[in-house]
């Protein structure tokens, strides 16, 4: 088992059987422990013990869209609905950046309130007051068209996690107007018109085995990506998913290691989601191989409310307690947050 690991690290992929195997194996700790290793160590011959931060607005929680884990999808009408307007986000702008931050990630979920040019104002007016700031956007599913309009103001990265790369998976977990091939189609497409492109499961979704994790690392093989957000899954109320089993921790660490073994160079995050399952979660991810932190930078009197899933962590706290604390948590294992946009290191090479 051990000798999987290795060529992993080596040849950068594996076989299906050879995934499966690997894969079913997570339950022994000494195995995790050599993966976690193994990927801590090619972090830091990639960024040292540098961490980049990422400063996350979370905009708007409406959402079109209806997936059975999402605590906004459209069906749930215990969601408690909100908007930021253009001037407030950039009110969270610049309070990240008096932070330290350089690159603000604007997510929402599906929401036509806004329109096109709206995102396209917004993006320029961050540019304009920002120049050295970079852009991220996670807004879903669009046109072609759209993406390109927005790359052309001004946005530098996009992510759209594939949330399973097993298609008969994902119709598990979404209803029948949602497609597994548009998804990934608008990752490609996001990819061909130059973003830095981020695509991410969820670790221990209902239904999913190791089958379909074999395959998420076969998709993230050939997709390339320059970001790769994973996070546990995690029960939300108003769900049809709420009674079910939260994805597993020590699952989600071996995940990650086996990513950046996979992936040498890629932004790999750790998660919210991971940070709310385990109280040192964030840390557990950096020392299995994440090289980066995402803050909440939204406003306090609407963080609670997004809610994607329960027990949301940091959801009461400043931008500026959150990037202290932060700092904190990561100096204590021995890593520092640093004030730079962070950009991939594929960037010139996975254009
Ligand atoms: N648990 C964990 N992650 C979730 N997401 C959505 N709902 C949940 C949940 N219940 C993730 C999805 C989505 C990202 C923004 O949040 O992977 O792409
Ligand atoms: Fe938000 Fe610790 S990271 S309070």
């Amino acid at each position: 088992m051990f000798g999987l690991i290795d060529k992993l690290e080596k040849e950068e992929c594996l076989e299906r059987e050879e995934w499966i195997t690997l894969l079913s194996a997570y339950g022994d700790e000494k195995l995790r422990d050599y993966a976690a290793q193994k990927a801590r160590t090619v972090a830091q011959g990639v960024f040292g013990t540098d961490i980049y931060v990422r400063g996350l607005i979370e905009f708007s929680n409406y959402c079109k869209n209806d997936c059975y884990y999402c605590g906004i999808r459209r069906s749930n009408l215990g969601a408690d609905r909100y908007r930021l307007s253009m001037e407030d986000i950039l009110a969270c702008c610049e309070e990240g950046w008096v932070l330290g931050f350089r690159t603000f990630v604007l997510q929402g979920g599906e929401d036509g309130f806004y329109r096109d040019e709206w995102y396209e104002e917004l993006i320029r007016e961050i540019k304009r007051k920002y120049p050295a700031c970079a852009i991220t956007l996670s807004v879903g599913e669009r046109t072609t068209e759209t993406y390109r309009r927005w790359y052309e103001a001004g946005a530098d990265r996009y992510l759209l996690r594939h949330e399973t790369a097993d298609d008969a998976h994902y119709r598990t977990m979404h209803p029948e107007e949602m497609s597994p091939v548009h998804r990934k189609e608008c990752l490609y497409a996001l990819k061909e018109i130059g973003y830095q492109v981020g695509c991410g499961f969820m670790v221990g979704s209902p239904g999913q085995g190791s089958e379909q994790l074999a395959q998420d690392m076969e998709f993230i093989h050939e997709l390339k990506p320059h970001m790769v957000g994973i996070g546990p899954f995690v029960p939300a109320a108003g769900t049809p998913f709420a009674k079910e089993t939260q994805g597993s921790l020590e699952l989600t660490l071996f995940m990650l290691s086996l990513l950046r073994l996979q992936e040498k160079r890629v932004l790999l995050p750790a998660t919210t989601a991971l940070g709310t399952i385990h109280p040192l979660g964030r840390e557990m991810g950096i020392q299995a191989g994440a090289n980066v932190v995402m803050p909440n930078l939204s406003p306090v009197p609407v963080r609670k409310k997004y809610a994607l899933y329960d027990h949301k962590i940091c959801t009461g706290e400043e931008a500026a307690e959150c990037r202290g604390c932060l700092n904190r948590r990561m100096e204590s294992i021995g890593y520092r947050i640093v004030t730079d946009r962070g950009d991939s290191p594929y960037c010139c090479e996975r254009p």
